[in-house]
């Protein structure tokens, strides 16, 4: 079974990733996290993409649909959760040759629906396990022990170059001018399911489960 998590930065896209992962060892493909792996790692297109990461630009679909590509035909498991891609119509389209290719397809898209003013006290406070991946807010997921990974063990905590308020508001602009046409794309194709990305963790987990059955 393949998914899309579709929503804005900050919907709980990558923590809904993770739950899923967990529990139904499915693939994660988040874009945003290759991305940031090659910006880390110093390589060539990491470096192309730093600067436009930053400032919370969309990079090119090329770049992006070249990295899902590579891990397609390289990952396998109970079925791939593709977490902030696509992101224009031009990668909906890749993204249905590529898993047609394979002998695949969609089954659903999950839109992670949440208000605007909700994201941005979520991106301020967001951080990140740097050893193992592991998402947090200051504020709705703080770790148990100060500055100690729940998960596993580590002191290692890193917030994102684009998580401030000038780049949110040059990613939400991207979101709404490039990704949000993909509701209506998937909405017409009937794919699209939505949930309230508003809820507690939890309970936008058991909404996803109830979706996916
Ligand atoms: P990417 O990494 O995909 O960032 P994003 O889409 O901006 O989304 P986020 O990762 O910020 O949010 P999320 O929905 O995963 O939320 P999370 O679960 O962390 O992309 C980064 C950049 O890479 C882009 O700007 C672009 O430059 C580039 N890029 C990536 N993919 C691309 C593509 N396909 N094409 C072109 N460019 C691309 O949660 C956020 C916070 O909220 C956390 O602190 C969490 O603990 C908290 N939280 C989560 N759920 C809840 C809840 N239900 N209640 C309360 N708090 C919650
Ligand atoms: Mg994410």
């Amino acid at each position: 079974m393949n998914i899309i998590l579709l929503g804005p930065p900050g919907a709980g896209k990558g923590t809904q990733a993770r739950h899923l992962v967990d529990t139904r060892g499915m693939v994660q493909l988040s874009t945003g996290d290759m991305l940031r792996d090659a910006k880390s790692s110093g390589t060539e297109m990491g470096k192309k993409v730093a600067a436009i990461m930053d400032a919370g630009k969309l990079v090119t679909d090329e770049i992006v649909i070249g990295l899902i590509e590579e891990k397609l035909s390289a990952e396998s498991g109970a079925g791939f959760i593709f977490d902030g891609f696509p992101r224009t119509l031009a990668q909906a389209d890749a993204l249905s040759a590529l898993l047609a290719k394979l002998g695949q397809s969609l089954h659903t898209v999950i839109e992670m629906r949440v208000d605007d003013d909700a994201l941005v006290k979520r991106i301020t406070g967001r951080f990140t396990c740097g050893d193992c991946g592991e998402v947090y807010h200051d504020e709705t997921k703080p770790t148990a022990e100060d500055g100690k990974c729940d998960n596993c063990g580590s002191t290692n905590m890193v917030r994102r170059a684009d998580d401030n308020e000038d780049s949110l508001r040059t990613r939400l602009m991207e979101y709404y001018k490039k990704t949000s046409p993909l509701i209506g794309y998937y909405y017409a194709k009937g794919d699209l399911r939505p949930v309230n990305g508003l809820a507690d963790i939890t309970e936008v987990q058991k909404s996803i489960e109830a979706i996916l059955g």
